[in-house]
């Protein structure tokens, strides 16, 4: 299938503009190098506008009722709905990701539209009596002002959804930054919320790199709350200057995620569950499995038939229903990924499946890597401890439960975990001592749901939670009411005591 090039422009306020300078970037496709689109390239002057414009439609959005922010998201939610099908194949085309699971993409934004309009009708604050009579406390959720938004490629449209869709439910307006990878799938999601009667200005996007277009975003005195999923040095920065500025700040970044495999469990349920974790969207996910940490003889028992069926996995055009593992998103990314197994194989680790660059004439072109398995990785190595973001798993044998929970704990990250046990014991102590923001039992480390916090512990985050009913606290600021209907000077701490 051929579809001619598309141009995306900028939009701010209420239109599609260029950038001023007139610059564009191209956008191939990960799987043959056609070009997909032009992409117009921001700089900081564009990055102004749609601050400008964000402020200038704060006043009206912010004092919109929330239940009608949030009928916003509902008609939203009904055009993502509608138009899931033609999102999934732009996101497809443009980053890679298999169009089943470009699908899920789009559905976990629907997910989180349906989420965040209801929570219109909530946005909960505290109610609780005075120490002193006829006097009351209360809180109330108050907008903040204009979010920064900067999100990765790998899920073009659901992650932006878990920070866009509560903050503007909370009163707020936006300057979203898209992956330069995957910018089409994230302005057609963008589409949905202006054709659902988003008022102009309240989100405004803003195509181009990192260097230019999102650290004028972290920069901008008025951006007051920056959110932020990517890669842990880039979040550092951004905690470092948002930090000085007093913003407030959300990071996503990177995960090494653990699955344990205790010898009790059902190997067969064990062994689906790592293949789908390793090797969904070519392991291109901060949730990846990207460890198999097999205790005792679960390594014997259950290698072969995970490397048999790993090697059978079928590479190809993520537009193929056929297909099990898309390309990756980029040659750079393909030669970071293959440089960590070539690494990993000559620190003597053993290769049992995949490790090579195909190149046949039907993968050639894209960036392709094969499901790969490396087993015998040592703890404390390079692949044992570092974020691949690929299709590369690391097996590492334990000798019994307490050893396999001190080698998940042992990296920098604490995203996702995962054990696989029939044993509850064994299940709730791995529940509580691994230090992740997610723990899976009897499920693989990727599948989070629309409806419960997501984030991670030590490196992976700084503290807050995307999804569920976390981010409403962090959109809004609390504001605390004091309400004295005594008629008479009351004084706290004071007039409530006999001496
Ligand atoms: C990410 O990789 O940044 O749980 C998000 C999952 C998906 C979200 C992943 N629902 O794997």
């Amino acid at each position: 299938m051929t579809h001619a090039p598309f141009t995306l422009l900028h939009h701010i306020g209420a239109g599609d503009l260029p950038s001023d300078n007139g610059a564009v970037f191209e956008l191939r496709s990960p799987t043959d190098g056609a070009l997909v689109g032009r992409v117009a390239r921001g700089t900081g002057f564009e990055v102004d506008l749609a601050v400008a414009a964000a402020r200038a439609a704060f006043g009206a959005w912010s004092t919109t009722p929330a239940p009608a922010r949030g009928e916003v998201l509902f008609r939203a939610a009904l055009l993502l709905q509608a138009r899931k099908e033609a999102i999934a194949e732009v996101m497809a085309r443009e980053m890679g990701k298999r169009l089943e699971e470009a699908r899920g993409d789009v559905q976990e934004a629907i997910d989180t539209a349906f989420y965040a309009g209801s929570e219109g009708r909530r946005l909960f604050g505290h109610t609780a009596p005075s120490e002193l009579s006829d006097k009351m406390g209360f809180t109330l959720r108050r907008p903040i002002g204009v979010v920064g938004v900067i999100t990765a490629w790998n899920f073009p449209v659901a992650v932006p959804s878990w920070k866009i869709l509560p903050a503007l439910v909370c009163g707020n307006t936006i300057v979203w930054k898209p992956a330069e990878e995957a910018p089409a799938s994230g302005a057609l999601f963008a589409q949905t919320l202006w054709d659902a009667g988003l008022p102009e200005g309240v989100l405004n996007v803003v195509h181009g790199f990192g260097d230019e277009v999102g650290a004028a975003i972290v920069a901008h005195p008025d951006t007051r709350v920056l959110t932020f999923t990517g890669s842990t040095p880039v979040g550092r920065s951004i905690a470092e200057i948002g930090g000085r500025m007093l913003k407030r700040v959300s990071l996503e970044m990177g995960g090494k995620n653990p699955v344990i495999v205790m010898p009790d469990a059902d190997l067969s349920l064990a062994i689906d569950g790592v293949l789908w974790g390793a090797f969904g969207t070519a392991g291109q996910r901060c949730t990846a499995t990207s460890r198999l940490i097999a205790v005792g003889d679960a390594h014997g028992r259950m290698l072969g038939d995970l490397v048999r069926r790993a090697e059978a996995m079928r590479l190809g055009d993520p537009l193929d229903a056929a297909t099990e593992v898309g390309p990756l998103v980029s040659e750079a990314q393909r030669a970071r990924v293959h440089g960590f197994v070539e690494r990993a194989v000559a620190a003597g680790a053993s290769l049992k499946c995949g490790g090579s660059i195909p190149t046949s004439a039907a993968l050639g072109g894209g960036w392709f890597y094969p499901a790969t398995v490396v087993d015998g990785v040592q703890r404390g190595s390079e692949l044992a401890m570092s974020e691949v973001f690929g299709p590369v798993l690391a097996v590492i044998r334990a000798a019994d439960f307490d050893e396999a929970v001190e080698i998940a704990n042992e990296v920098p990250y604490g995203l996702s975990s995962s054990i696989y046990t029939r044993d509850v014991n064994a299940a709730m102590r791995a529940v509580h001592r691994l230090q992740a923001g997610i723990t899976y039992v009897n499920a693989p480390t990727i599948g989070a749901e629309a409806h419960f916090p997501f984030g991670g512990v030590k490196d992976t985050g700084n503290g807050h939670r995307e999804g569920g009913w976390a981010p409403y606290e962090f959109f809004t600021e609390l504001k605390t009411v004091y309400f004295d209907y005594s008629g008479t000077l009351q004084r706290a701490q004071i007039d409530n005591r006999e001496g």
